[in-house]
Order: structure tokens, then sequence, then C-alpha cells
């Protein structure tokens, strides 16, 4: 890989999905990043990105004609790939960016496998920042590992962080109306979804109540400690292309008013002065 000063070197794990096109989308043309090398299975091995291509955006002109190769962990770090941003399938997932981290690779990872390992922060970087100790206090050899939620937990905490202390919560109540692009390519059959909401995605209310509380919770000696007030999650696929909607109830031990809560919802900033280019 041709190094490029001044600009990481790194790879997508998955670049044929949705997921790993957004990410090529976003690492086109990044400043902090070089242009990634796209990995596929031997299924989409071989195929450009341009030909595989399936979002609204324009595929990225630095990207486009790239074919995708399935490179090993091995052969990634031999060719100078020091980040690797990861989108593959559950199971899958689990194996191979183990298997990066310790040839000392720094993963970044959408998939669900790694995101209860204790020491693993799973993170939506303006709520629990700080989780990312945990990688410090307790470093092992290799590279690290830091998991993104589940698209409906990452909204979740988005509109809780702010308001917790205000509230006190004993109990949340969520009911989901999660949009197909939240499953990937090919997707939900059209048999299944055309005048239809589907009311049940495997694991989905399961992962959504685990990544909730451990989000709102605290990293200490090395590991991420949950919350323990109950979440109770509803999930439904519905017929839209992109964009969940979600209804939370919370059940608070204190009251404060509707003013003091929008104000804690305007205030929230905590990304404020980061010179991040997104
Ligand atoms: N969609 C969402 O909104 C969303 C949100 C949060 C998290 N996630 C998680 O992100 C991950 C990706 O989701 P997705 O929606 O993008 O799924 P997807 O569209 O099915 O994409 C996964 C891609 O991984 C590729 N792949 C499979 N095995 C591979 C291997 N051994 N090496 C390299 N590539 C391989 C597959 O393509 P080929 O086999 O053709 O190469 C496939 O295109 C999943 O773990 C998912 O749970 C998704």
């Amino acid at each position: 890989m041709s190094e490029e000063p001044g600009r990481i070197p790194s790879a997508i794990l998955g670049a044929s999905g949705y997921i790993g096109q957004h990410f090529a989308r976003l690492l086109g043309d990044h400043p902090f990043f070089a242009p990634p090398l796209l990995v596929g299975s031997d299924r989409s091995a071989g195929r450009r990105l341009e030909d595989l291509w399936q979002l609204p955006e324009e595929v990225p002109g630095t990207l486009a004609r790239q074919r995708l190769r399935p490179l090993t962990p091995r052969e990634l770090r031999a060719r100078g790939v020091r980040v690797v941003f990861g989108a593959l399938p559950s199971g899958t997932a689990g194996v191979l960016e183990s298997e990066c981290r310790r040839r000392g690779l720094h993963v970044f990872s959408n998939s669900s496998d790694h995101r209860m390992d204790p020491d693993v922060p799973l993170l939506v970087p303006e709520v629990n920042a700080s989780h990312l100790r945990a990688l410090t206090e307790r470093r092992r050899p290799g590279g690290i590992l830091v998991t993104n939620p589940n698209c409906t937990a990452a909204g979740l905490v988005l509109g809780l962080a702010p308001i917790w202390k205000l509230l006190a919560p004993r109990e949340v109540h969520l009911a989901s109306y999660q949009a197909l692009s939240g499953a990937g390519l090919p997707g939900v059959a059209s048999l299944s979804i055309t005048d239809n909401v589907v009311p049940f995605i495997r694991e989905e209310e399961e992962k959504v109540v685990e990544e909730t509380r451990r989000m709102l919770g605290t990293a200490r000696n090395g590991r991420i400690h949950p919350r323990e007030e109950p979440i109770l999650a509803q999930c439904a696929r519905v017929g839209v292309r992109d964009g969940h909607l979600e209804a939370i109830t919370v059940v608070a031990r204190r009251r404060p008013n509707r003013s003091e809560i929008l104000d804690a919802w305007c205030r929230f900033d905590p990304l404020a002065g980061a010179t991040l280019p997104t």
C-alpha cells in the first residue's frame, strides 16, 4: 500500500456490504486516512467497488475502480495497513477482528461479536468517550479494538445521556420502528415488508437493552460496568429506506419541568472544540 505522508493506511473489511459502502463513502477522501484497501470475501473478490455500489450517494472517485480482495490480516499487516474498519457479518467478524488485533492492527468495528467484551469500548463518542480509558488501563499486546453499537441503541443513548442525571430513571421503555437499511444487503424480502410491519428482528431487543446499559455505564479498572436500571425494548421493522423512529418512555425518580429537559438537550455538545473533519 502506498504510504501517503500524514495519512494513516487503512482497510475496510466487508467493503461490498451496506456498512462497508458507507465506510468507503466516508473514507474515499479523508484528511486523516489514506484511501482504504477494500476487502471482500471470495464472493466479491475481483469486482470493482463501482460495480457493487448500492448507495444513493456517488461512489468515491478514489475508490471506484479498486477491485475487492480477500486479504487476510497477515496480508493487511504486510501491506502496511494500521487501522481496519470492520463491516463484516457477526460470527465472521469476531474471528477476523481478533486476528487483526493480535497482529497489531487497530480495529474499529460495526459488528456485534466483541461489543460485550469487558475491556472493549462500545462507543458513541458524544456519550461515553471516557470508556476509551479501558484500553489504556488494561493494555493487551497487539492493537486495540473499539466497537460501535446497534443503530437503535446509538439513537437511544444520544437521547438519554443529556437528561439522565436530571431524570434519575428508574426504568426506560423503548418502542422502535426500524428502517430497512438496518438489515444490510440484500435486505428484507420485499414480500415480507410490503404493506406490512414486521414485529420481530432477531436478537435486536436483547442487543438494544444490553448495549444501552453498557454505554451509559462507567469504565473502572480496565473494565466497563453497565448501569443496572431495567430497560425494556420492543423493535419492529417498517418499510422505510433510512432512519429509525424511537418512542422512549422514562419512569423517573425526579420531575424536571419541560424547559429543563429541552435546555439539557440543547446544551449537549460534548465534542464542541474537537477538530474533527465531520
Ligand atoms: N446495516 C446497519 O445499519 C448496521 C448498523 C449497525 C451495525 N451493523 C453491523 O455491521 C455489520 C455489517 O452490516 P451490513 O448491514 O453492512 O451487512 P451486509 O450488507 O450483509 O454486508 C456484510 C458484507 O460482508 C462481506 N463479507 C462476508 N464475509 C466476508 C469475509 N470473510 N471477508 C470479507 N468480507 C466478507 C459480504 O460480502 P461478500 O461476501 O460479497 O464479500 C457482505 O457484503 C454487521 O455485523 C451488522 O450487524 C449494521
